[in-house]
């Protein structure tokens, strides 16, 4: 995720553009910049890497005149986070400038594309590759290339043109240096709104970066571009017709918008998941394969085993990644506690493939782990949320979450990114050597691809498991249980209840309680069993009577159309059918939901929990 801004009107428009990207620093903050035309045509461009505050720094004094710009604040998906890399980008004449929010998929054809037309790139983005073929569309225009011509504006049909060959997601905002009176803005999966004000209007992606200014919006959908001038806004679609879309005045308060009207981050990210989820498997999926080219450079012919490591959440995405590789891949893996992996003098050496999974990339005993491992020659993959994050500067290669910034303390996106990352990468695997039939692979993938609906459907009904977290508020302790694939599921579930609720709970492999921990048990003591469709449902349905059978109350996660088990739960939240193997990913939602709505009815604070932190860079 990242944030743009564009301002056509009549005011100064350097102060409109950073206050906006202030508002949207919540979106990603590792760049920013700014680009702002005079009505003389003379542009001036400004960036920095690092939090905004450094472009603020940088313009002190001497901020660009004019009044019609944009500007951008970066979460890094191609290209490390530097000012070469961040945005606006321009083409090769410097005279269209443009800010991007999303992944193109087929930017390497496209650069390769450019490069043989002569185009030479100053960065490393997929961004400035649309900038150029923008470029190549505006300069066919004006040289007189006919065909169907629907916008009265050659820029903003060069910008029509240019979009028509891209594939993957987009928010853009665009200019040219000869029409400076002109913003083109248009979307395909990445958000972008606009605001209408008095002889000035907006383009953001999200509606805090307008308040300052208008509360009259307008959406902006998926295929469709806008044409913004200080006198007006005209919508088409990318096919060139013009949409009739009528204004909506927005209520919310500033604080309210940045959370989209959630009352909490952690909230807002839950429900963000599906659209997150889909932006990580976007363009690593096709024709029933996995695409992980980051991995091309491992030679994976000499791997024997692997290991994976992680702390707290990320570690519990482990947990779930080696059970996959295992099943799947037929390597042996393990996963392991950062903390103690540092230390345990582990058996790994250049036949061993280490993958350190990490939110931050800065956990301090993940980023020992990966010294130990680069020291005992083992070849490493780094699986993080964050460009050029220090574990990416040290791991073989990298492969991105691109969830954006998770901002609640409390992980929610990013653990479903882990874990959907981790199955693509047992699945690379697999497929690299040639171990998956492919009607197997072919359902995991199906299963993959459709997670994101599912969550969606699930997120779209949350009163039920409001209504029965509720009756829990007060419990002083809760036992969480899960089999197979679902175990780690199980202690993702308590961790959350306990961050965010302070309520003590334990997660437990299902066949594990009667080993001891079901003494503890008793009508005060609930237990939440995960009983998703699975190989080993009738041993949890057992493990579930011996749970009431010492009186205790039991929440069961269960399977959409499964009317067995009411017979044996107190209370069953249902999620969609998926296979085992991938549930954890769906199952953990619901999990993520009860923890939010305890804390709540407890009243503690969500998104800072007391005595946490989101980075833990200490060991
Ligand atoms: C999870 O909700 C916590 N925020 C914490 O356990 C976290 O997962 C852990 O500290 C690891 O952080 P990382 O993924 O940034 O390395």
């Amino acid at each position: 995720m990242c944030g743009i801004v564009g301002y056509a009107g009549h005011r100064a428009a350097t102060p409109i553009l950073l206050d906006g990207l202030k508002r949207l620093e919540y979106r990603g903050y590792d760049s920013a910049g700014v680009a702002v035309l005079d009505p003389e045509g003379c542009l001036a461009i400004a960036k920095a890497e690092g939090k905004l505050s450094r472009l603020v720094e940088r313009l002190d004094g001497h901020q660009p005149i004019g009044v019609l710009g944009v500007g951008h604040t970066r979460w890094a998906t191609h290209g490390a986070p530097n000012t070469v890399n961040a945005h606006p980008h321009t083409d090769s004449s410097g005279d269209i400038v443009l800010v991007h929010n999303g992944i193109i998929e087929n930017y390497a054809a496209l650069r390769a594309e450019m490069a043989e037309r002569g185009h030479d790139f100053a960065s490393e983005t997929d961004t400035e590759v649309l900038a150029h073929l923008i470029g190549v569309e505006y300069d066919a225009l004006r040289a007189g290339a006919n065909g169907f011509r629907p916008l009265p504006h050659l820029f903003a049909e060069a910008v029509r043109r240019a979009l028509k060959r891209v594939e993957g997601a987009y928010a853009v905002v665009a200019f040219h240096r000869d029409e400076p009176n002109l913003l083109v803005g248009a979307r395909q999966f990445s958000p972008l709104v606009i605001g209408l004000g008095q002889d000035e209007n907006f383009l953001a992606s999200d509606i805090p970066a307008l308040l300052a200014y208008t509360r009259q919006a307008m959406t902006l959908e998926d295929g469709e571009l806008a044409v913004v001038q200080p006198g007006g806004v005209q919508v088409y679609t990318l096919d060139g017709q013009p949409v009739v879309r009528q204004p909506f005045t927005v209520t919310w308060d500033l604080a309210a918008a940045e959370k989209s009207g959630f009352p909490h981050f952690f909230l807002k990210e839950i429900h963000e998941q599906p659209d997150r989820l889909r932006d990580c498997l976007r363009g690593r999926i096709t024709e029933g394969r996995v695409l992980l080219p980051e991995l091309d450079g491992l030679d994976l012919r000499r791997v024997k085993r692997v290991r994976l490591v992680a702390c707290g959440t990320a570690y519990h995405a482990c947990l779930m990644g080696r059970t996959l590789i295992e099943r799947w891949a037929r390597l042996p893996a393990e996963a392991a506690i950062g903390s103690e992996f540092r230390y345990a003098e582990p058996m790994i050496d250049d036949h061993t493939l280490v993958v350190l999974v990490s939110q931050s990339g800065e956990t301090a005993d993940t980023l020992a782990s990966l010294y130990l491992a680069r020291e005992q020659a083992a070849q490493t993959v780094a699986i993080t949320n964050v460009v050029g994050s220090t574990i990416t500067r040290y791991a073989d290669t990298s492969v991105y979450l691109r969830v954006g910034p998770e901002i609640s303390v409390a992980a929610s996106k990013s653990y479903l990114g882990q874990q959907s990352v981790l199955a693509l990468l047992a699945l690379y695997l697999a497929q690299q050597r040639g171990l998956m039939e492919a009607d197997e692979a072919a359902e995991m993938l199906e299963a993959l691809q459709t997670m994101p609906d599912e969550i969606e459907a699930l997120l779209a009904h949350t009163d039920r498991v409001e209504g029965v977290a509720r009756r829990f508020a007060h419990v002083r302790s809760f036992f969480y249980m899960g089999r197979g694939p679902n175990h780690p599921t199980a202690l993702e579930g308590a961790l959350k209840l306990k961050e965010i609720s302070y309520i003590h709970a334990e997660g437990y492999a299902s066949g594990e309680l009667k080993h001891g921990p079901i003494a503890m048990l008793d009508p005060d003591l609930p237990c939440l069993a995960i009983a998703t469709r699975s190989a080993t449902y009738a041993k949890t349905v057992s493990n579930i009577q011996e749970v009431r059978a010492r009186g205790a109350q039991v929440v069961a996660l269960a399977t959409e159309g499964d009317t067995e088990i009411a017979r044996h739960a107190h209370h069953v939240l249902y999620v969609p059918a998926t296979p085992e193997a991938l549930s954890p990913i769906i199952n953990t939602v619901p999990l993520q939901l009860f923890a939010y709505y305890v804390a709540i009815a407890r009243g503690c604070d969500v998104d800072q929990p007391r005595n946490l932190a989101k980075s833990v860079t200490v060991e």
